[in-house]
């Protein structure tokens, strides 16, 4: 397994994803250590004791707490309806919290629209209807853009250097390819916002491990560059492996926290969530 080598090599400082005029403000992350503990140093981005549910019906989050530091790579699993979606809008604007707070960089983004969100450095990859299957490729990347009204050329080309088969079909219908392919058009039109913290739920959906390695592989050389994933993945033990920081939801609540490796090596996880 290749996770350990990941977590020891840490170390790039080209932040040019999001960063290509070098005038950005992100630092990025600079030496191998373990994620830090819970009550450490604040993370950059934080669902802070979270309660809440749809509308007025009853509260599927439960004083949930969900965080990433800058560069690093947090990953949430848990079983089916464990509310780990719900966390992801929660973190996102897309829920009214009954209690808790979200922060990034220390601001308090409670009260934000999720659009207004974006405007703060996040960028979100929902698990469903994540492209436009209608417009091109390259149509797709311009749509993540919207917000920007500076050259968004660079962007896109870095997004090309990425995903290299995305350049190849810039001119098909996302909708045209395959699964993986589609979610890489998902990923790279998040990261044409140049966002700190790109949030995504379930990125390997359905895609053969093949690919989903290959995803992981890109998603760290993101996280490389300085930007904090936070991400909900089904294939728990492979995600952990790439993790600095894991959650076990169950039933809204945090059921475990720790680095990715901790949770590995935990047996009651492992008994219960990774199949022993
Ligand atoms: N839009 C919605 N309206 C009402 N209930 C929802 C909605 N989306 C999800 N839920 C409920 O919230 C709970 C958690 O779902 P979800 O966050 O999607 O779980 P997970 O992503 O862990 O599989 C489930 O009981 C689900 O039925
Ligand atoms: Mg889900």
């Amino acid at each position: 397994m290749s996770g350990s080598a990941y977590q020891d090599d840490r170390g790039n400082k080209d932040r040019s994803i999001t960063n290509p005029e070098g005038q950005g403000t992100l630092t990025a992350y600079g030496k191998a250590t373990e994620a830090k503990p819970a009550g450490g140093e604040a993370p950059f981005l934080i669902g802070d004791s979270m309660t809440g549910g749809y509308g007025s019906g009853a509260d599927i989050l439960h004083d949930c707490t969900i965080a990433v530091e800058e560069g690093q790579i947090a990953v949430i699993v848990g079983p089916n309806g464990a509310g780990k979606s719900t966390a992801m809008k929660a973190v996102f604007g897309m829920l009214n919290l009954r209690q808790g707070t979200v922060r990034i960089g220390g601001r308090d983004i409670t009260d934000l629209t999720p659009q207004a969100r974006v405007a703060e450095g996040m960028a979100f990859v929902p698990q469903t209807s994540n492209i436009f299957t209608s417009l091109t490729v390259e149509e797709n990347l311009e749509m993540g853009a919207f917000l920007r009204r500076d050259d968004i050329r660079t962007t896109i080309d870095q997004v090309y250097d990425l995903f290299p088969i995305l350049k190849d079909k810039r001119r098909q219908a996302a909708g045209e390819l395959s699964g993986g392919q589609r979610q890489q058009v998902a990923v790279g039109r998040a990261l044409m916002t140049q966002p700190q913290v790109l949030m995504l739920d379930e990125p390997t959906a359905g895609v053969s491990p093949i690919v989903m390695d290959e995803l992981f592989d890109r998603i760290i050389e993101v996280a490389r560059t300085g930007i904090s994933i936070l991400m909900v993945e089904q294939n728990a033990r492979q995600a952990l492996e790439i993790a600095d920081r894991g959650y076990v939801l169950v039933q809204g609540s945090n059921a475990y926290t720790g680095t990715g490796k901790e949770l590995l090596a935990d047996d009651e996880v492992r008994r219960s969530f990774l199949g022993g």
